[in-house]
């Protein structure tokens, strides 16, 4: 590599970098597990509905009438014949949420469509479950992050 192209992908490099630590470092959603009606720790969040099609999976939640639903995590499907596909890890905001504020178009309850490869839709009849944590009342603004409540729901249908 001669001198020059070693300046350029080095300054790509470095570019690039900064732009990864700038998207990583937007205000993100955080947050503490509910806990209101220990012991059930049941804090009013549904899931009330899953939908499955071909290479899409397609969720109904609510959360507690306070608050309209403002980010999902850790969303994953997987069927009693080894098909499974994680959407979402750590969470993200959805339903016109965006760190503390949002617009007029929040609805509750709130639906969201996963996309998953069509291959590993289940086949009609076979029983699957769905695993998702719903957060609401992202409204204290901690430096990056925004405080959140969640909670973790399941869900088990037939496709
Ligand atoms: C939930 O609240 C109960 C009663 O206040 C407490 O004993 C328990 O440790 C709490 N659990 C968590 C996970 O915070
Ligand atoms: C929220 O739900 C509770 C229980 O279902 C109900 O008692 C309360 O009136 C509701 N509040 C609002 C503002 O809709
Ligand atoms: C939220 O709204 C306030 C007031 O409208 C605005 O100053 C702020 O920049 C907004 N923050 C984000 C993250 O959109
Ligand atoms: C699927 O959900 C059912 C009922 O909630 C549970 O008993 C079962 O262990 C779950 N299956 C897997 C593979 O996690
Ligand atoms: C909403 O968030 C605030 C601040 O983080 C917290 O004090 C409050 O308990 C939360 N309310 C509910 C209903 O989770």
């Amino acid at each position: 590599m001669n001198h020059k192209n070693f300046v350029v992908s080095f300054t790509l490099t470095v570019f690039f970098f900064f732009m990864y630590v700038k998207k990583t470092h937007g205000c993100h959603p955080g947050g503490y597990y509910c806990n209101n009606t220990w012991p059930s720790r049941h804090c009013g969040a549904e899931f009330l509905d899953a939908t499955l099609y071909p290479g899409t999976l397609e969720i109904k939640v609510s959360s507690p009438n306070t608050s309209s639903p403002h980010a999902l995590g850790h969303f994953s499907f997987h069927d009693d014949h080894g098909h499974s596909y994680r959407f979402l890890d750590g969470p993200q905001f959805v339903n016109c949420q965006e760190c503390a504020n949002h617009t007029s178009c929040q609805i509750n309850p709130f639906t969201f469509h996963g996309t998953f490869d069509p291959k590993l839709t289940p086949k009609k009849g076979d029983w699957f479950n769905v695993s998702v944590a719903v957060y609401w009342n992202c409204t204290d603004v901690v430096r990056d992050w925004v405080r959140c409540t969640y909670e973790k729901l399941h869900y088990r249908g037939q496709a």
